[in-house]
Order: structure tokens, then C-alpha cells, then sequence
């Protein structure tokens, strides 16, 4: 295993590491089930892989990683599998966020926050200013979050500006309307990675990803690994990005 790793890591261009990778973390229910465990047991074990994930991020200097941990649309899920959600959130939060708070990375939250307990809301607003002046990278976890939702959320923004401040609609550009969406201060998503064999976005950052290259794996979230990650680099290494333009 490890001499896999090693060999893809020989052929990773340290001078084209995307600067934003976001990763829809899929398949744990799935992964459970057939052991014949729990979906929930599916999701304890997503944690080892999202360790492993970060420490990848540190190890190819990508400056910015957001996970997709929880959708607007999750909350639809049958309470019990929610419940088990919430406390495994809230019992892994501290301990884990503290230990990337030491490595030096900065952690943001983009999602409607305001949706799960208070006990969750006061870890992670803790760890988002603990955290604000890091420098070694940053973790965006999304949390209850959904891109129909922030992009409504931005434009009843603006449209309490117009009326309200007199803001001008001539002034409206993408870079006024990119300032008012959870990601303001981020760039734009370079890589989607999704597990699980699901080749869809799932209202996942619909605006940040215009011109994300999109790459999918059947390896169930939490089967993925480094070698799985250095894969998806790889593959992402060897698209031509052209943003419209007739340039290779
Ligand atoms: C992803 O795994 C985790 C969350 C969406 C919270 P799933 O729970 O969606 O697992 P599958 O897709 O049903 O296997
Ligand atoms: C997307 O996975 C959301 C997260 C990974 C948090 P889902 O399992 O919820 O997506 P669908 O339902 O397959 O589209
Ligand atoms: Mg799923």
C-alpha cells in the first residue's frame, strides 16, 4: 500500500496543485450496509477519511478544502439516522477541530449554521475564531448547506440593499453578487471530488464550482484514502482547463 502511494506521489506536479479542491464525501450509509452495520456505523468510520484527506491537503500544500459533511436536503432523513448524526458531529467537533487549530489551519463554516443545536453552533463558532489568524491552509466544512438556499440568501441580501441603501443595479456585478454568498473571502473551486459512485452535484457550490473540473470515484467515502486522493490530483493534473477561451 504504501509503495502505491509513494509511486503516485512521484508523478504529482507540485507546480499544478489545484488551489481549491471540494469534496462531496459520499457512500457511508452504503458502506455500512454492506457489512450489514448501521448506516451510522458508515459514518463513524467517514472520520478516519477525513483525517486522511486533510493530511493530504498539508502534505501537496492545497491551500483550500471544503467538505460537503451535511446538505439543506439532509435534513430530510429519517430522525433517528439525523440524531446519530448530530451527536457524532458534536462528540468528534471539539477534539478534531482542536487538533487541526494546532497544525495552523483555519477553519470556516459556510451553511445555515443557525439549524443545529446550540451546543454546535457555540463549538463551531469557538473554533472559527480560534482559528481566523491560521495560516497553514483552510478546512471550509459545510454544514447544513445548500447552493439554492445561499444563492437565495445573497440575492434577498441585495434586494434589501437596493431598496434600502439605494444601491444602483448597474453596480450588481458577479464580483458584488460573490460577496454576499458564505464564500465570500474564497476562491473559486478548482477540482469536485464525489465518492460513491454518484455522478451528480447535489446542491453543492453551484456558483464557486462554474469552472471546477468534476472527477468521480466508486470508492465509498469511507474507503477513501491518500492513494484515492493522489488519484483524483492526477487525473486532474492532466485536464486542459480553458475557461472558454481556445488556449491549452
Ligand atoms: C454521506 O453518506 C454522508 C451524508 C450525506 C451525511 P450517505 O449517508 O449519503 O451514504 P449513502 O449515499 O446513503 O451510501
Ligand atoms: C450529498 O450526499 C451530501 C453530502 C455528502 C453531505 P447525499 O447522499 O445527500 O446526496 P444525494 O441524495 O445522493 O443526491
Ligand atoms: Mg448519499
Amino acid at each position: 500500500m504504501i509503495e502505491v502511494e509513494e509511486n503516485l506521489l512521484k508523478i504529482i506536479d507540485h507546480n499544478k496543485i489545484p488551489n481549491h479542491v471540494a469534496i462531496i464525501m459520499d457512500g457511508n450509509g452504503r458502506w455500512a450496509e454492506k457489512r450489514g452495520k448501521f448506516r451510522t456505523f458508515g459514518h463513524e468510520k467517514a472520520i478516519e477519511s477525513v483525517k486522511e484527506t486533510i493530511s493530504v491537503c498539508r502534505e501537496l500544500s492545497i491551500p483550500y478544502i471544503t467538505l460537503y459533511v451535511f446538505s439543506s436536503e439532509n435534513w430530510n432523513r429519517p430522525k433517528k439516522e439525523i440524531d446519530n448524526l448530530m451527536k457524532l458531529l458534536y462528540v468528534n467537533l471539539r477534539i478534531n477541530l482542536e487538533e487541526i487549530h494546532e497544525k495552523d489551519v483555519k477553519i470556516i463554516i459556510i451553511g445555515e449554521i443557525e439549524k443545529f443545536s446550540r451546543l454546535i453552533q457555540k463549538e463551531l463558532l469557538f473554533f472559527t475564531k480560534k482559528t481566523e489568524h491560521n495560516r497553514s491552509g483552510t478546512l471550509i466544512l459545510a454544514l447544513s448547506y445548500g447552493s439554492r438556499e445561499e444563492i437565495l440568501r445573497a440575492t434577498k441580501s441585495i434586494a434589501k440593499k437596493v431598496c434600502e441603501n439605494g444601491i444602483l443595479l448597474k453596480n450588481i456585478d458577479e464580483f458584488f453578487f460573490r460577496n454576499h454568498l458564505y464564500t465570500k473571502d474564497l476562491p473559486d473551486v478548482d477540482l469536485i471530488i464525489r465518492t460513491s459512485g454518484e455522478k451528480r452535484i447535489s446542491n453543492f457550490l453551484l456558483w464557486q464550482s462554474a469552472y471546477a473540473e468534476l472527477y468521480f470515484t466508486d470508492v465509498l467515502w469511507p474507503d477513501f484514502r491518500k492513494k484515492d486522493f493522489y488519484k483524483a490530483i492526477i487525473n486532474y493534473q492532466k485536464r486542459k482547463r480553458r475557461f472558454g477561451s481556445i488556449k491549452t
